[in-house]
């Protein structure tokens, strides 16, 4: 049985590339839920559909052959044939996929994938980083933390990835996308059980181990 190494939290915490390097540091998996979510609305904007039309979502998750790896190395996404892994960042998806993630019945297909995923994976753990997976996709995880930091920082995190960008234009966009995701799952605030690490003064390396941390005490590996 492959165990959820399950972490949640907001755009800018740092929970993509510290999840990443902490499945890299054990030699487990990982996968990036978001991207799922992104390949979906990219496919839903593919065939032509409305992303806010939940019946049209619907349809598009009932035909959605999306294929993730789960090598902490290889980012790629593919649906079909098609490697989307850079169309799904461009802002036409960024701007969609709230609206493809907001429905019910998508969420309960899309998690379906997730648990299949980890159950099949050729390792011991994956590293699982959303939203909804310490409170939804794996309740039961034997290691769930949420990734916080403070959201002027996150903001100045995200700016600095978005060579270019205003700083106070990346806040307002940071803001309204975790107001927008956050009235579909709370991953603002801890769950019952979920440890939480706040990286607001911490830099990478140091929120790396303060999550290896919590890992080797949860689950004694490492
Ligand atoms: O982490 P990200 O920005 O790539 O996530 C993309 C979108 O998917 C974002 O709007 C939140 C949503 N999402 C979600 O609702 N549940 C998850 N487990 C992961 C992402």
């Amino acid at each position: 049985m492959t165990d959820f190494i399950a972490i949640d939290g907001p755009a800018g915490s740092g929970k993509s590339s510290v999840s990443k390097a902490v499945a890299r540091a054990l030699g487990f998996g990982y996968l990036d839920t978001g991207s799922a979510y992104r390949a979906l609305a990219w496919h839903v904007l593919d065939r032509g559909a409305d992303t806010a039309d939940a019946a049209a979502v619907l349809d598009a998750v009932a035909d959605f052959p999306v294929r993730l790896g789960l090598d902490p190395d290889d980012r790629t996404v593919r649906v079909g044939d098609v490697d989307v892994t850079d169309a799904i960042r461009e802002p036409t998806v960024s701007g969609a996929v709230s609206g493809v993630a907001r429905v019910r019945e998508v969420r309960d297909q899309v998690n379906r994938l997730f648990r299949t995923l980890v159950a099949e994976a050729p390792y011991p753990a994956v590293v699982v980083e959303g939203r909804d997976i310490t409170t939804v996709v794996a309740p039961d995880a034997p290691v769930r933390i949420l990734l916080t930091a403070a959201p002027e920082v996150r903001a100045a995190r995200r700016a600095g990835e978005l060579a270019g960008e205003n700083a106070e234009t990346v806040a307002a966009a940071l803001h309204k996308r975790d107001a927008s995701d956050s009235a579909v799952v709370d991953f603002l605030n801890a769950a019952e059980g979920v440890e939480v690490v706040d990286s607001t003064e911490l830099d990478f390396p140091q929120t790396i181990d303060a999550v290896l941390a919590v890992i080797e005490r949860t689950r004694g590996v490492h």
